[in-house]
């Protein structure tokens, strides 16, 4: 190749290409002794082209086209230096950064279910109902917050489908579920029965909803850390018998809990997240949308991201 000289060029291209060809050969330089012996080749870096007429010289050759007819540009750069300082390429190729998160798709993917957290199998459908009833009579007998088992009427198991595709997960028992036996049955629950039936077009009893912890706190109080320790383990067995292919999450205490995160709502909702390998998506407990209705619009668009990759249908909005 011709040496190029900055100091003999008389023209500012001739010099720029001088520059160049400085840092070219000084980065393969550096490159040689960090013991690079070959360059991959770069897709990405923009060809090498003459300067766009508006920073031409008066010599440069007439345009072969009328200026008129605008040609495709080629993708803006910074200067007319063409390159920025790149990190110098490896010289060995490395293992790719992981692929950033995608939303599920619509109707579940097999892959979404190769990749759970169960070390088991998924239960033969038909087996289910008979596993959560075992599971049911354990929890039924549970003694292990002393306090909460003196306290309750009895123990709020589950509700709905032991095949559901979508699983509910609220914070705990309140009065009206301690009474009944029954998770999400008081004026939250009928809201949660609202956003299942009318908002997503599904019935109640297809779909499974459970709680972090299966006792009622005593005065509606948060559910304590050791509570939620000595309960979650239930609610993993439920999902693990259950295996449904998306979880909602309602509220900070499943959230914080199932996520593993201090992250208020407000940036837990609108996205993706995993529950044992299982797509999840967090929004607000419905006894928070009673308390503050302008939030129901960020709720029913979690609830719609969550029916677009179940493949529902989202009805129109009325006019
Ligand atoms: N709130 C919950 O989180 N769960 C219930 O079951 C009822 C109210």
């Amino acid at each position: 190749m011709a040496e190029i000289d900055a100091e003999t060029a008389t023209d500012p291209y001739a010099e720029e290409l001088a520059r160049l060809a400085r840092q070219a050969r000084g980065r393969l330089e550096s490159l040689a002794r960090a013991g690079a012996v070959a360059l991959p080749k770069s897709p990405e870096l923009p060809a090498v082209s003459r300067p766009s007429p508006a920073i031409a010289p008066h010599d440069a050759e007439p345009a072969a086209e009328p200026p008129s007819v605008e040609r495709p540009r080629p993708a803006p750069v910074a200067s007319p230096v063409v390159e920025r300082p790149r990190p110098a390429p490896p010289a060995v190729e490395r293992p790719r950064p992981a692929a950033p998160p995608t939303p599920p798709r619509p109707i579940a993917a097999p892959s979404l279910f190769g990749s759970t957290g169960f070390s088991t199998p998924p239960l033969d459908p038909a087996e289910r109902p008979a596993a959560l009833a075992v599971l049911r009579e354990e929890v039924a007998g549970c003694v292990r917050c002393p306090d909460l088992a003196a306290s309750r009427t009895q123990t709020v198991f589950a509700d709905g489908a032991a095949t559901a595709r979508l699983m509910f997960i609220g914070e705990a028992p309140g009065a009206d579920e301690d009474r009944a036996g029954v998770p999400f049955v008081g004026k939250a629950g009928q809201l949660l029965t609202d956003m299942i039936t009318k908002g997503m077009g599904l019935r109640r009893e297809d779909v499974f909803i459970a709680n972090i912890l299966k006792c009622r706190p005593p005065d509606n109080r948060d559910p304590m850390p050791a509570e939620v320790a000595n309960c979650v383990g239930y609610l993993d067995r439920q999902i693990e018998i259950v295996r449904p292919e998306f979880i909602c999450l309602l509220g900070k205490v499943a959230a914080g809990t199932l996520l593993n995160t201090a992250l208020s709502m407000g940036r837990l909702r609108g996205r993706w997240h995993r529950v044992h390998g299982i797509p999840t998506v967090a929004t607000y407990h419905p006894a928070y949308l009673l308390r503050t209705p302008a939030a129901k619009k960020e709720a029913w668009e979690d609830l719609q991201m969550l029916m677009r990759a179940m493949g529902l249908v989202i009805p129109r909005k009325k006019a």
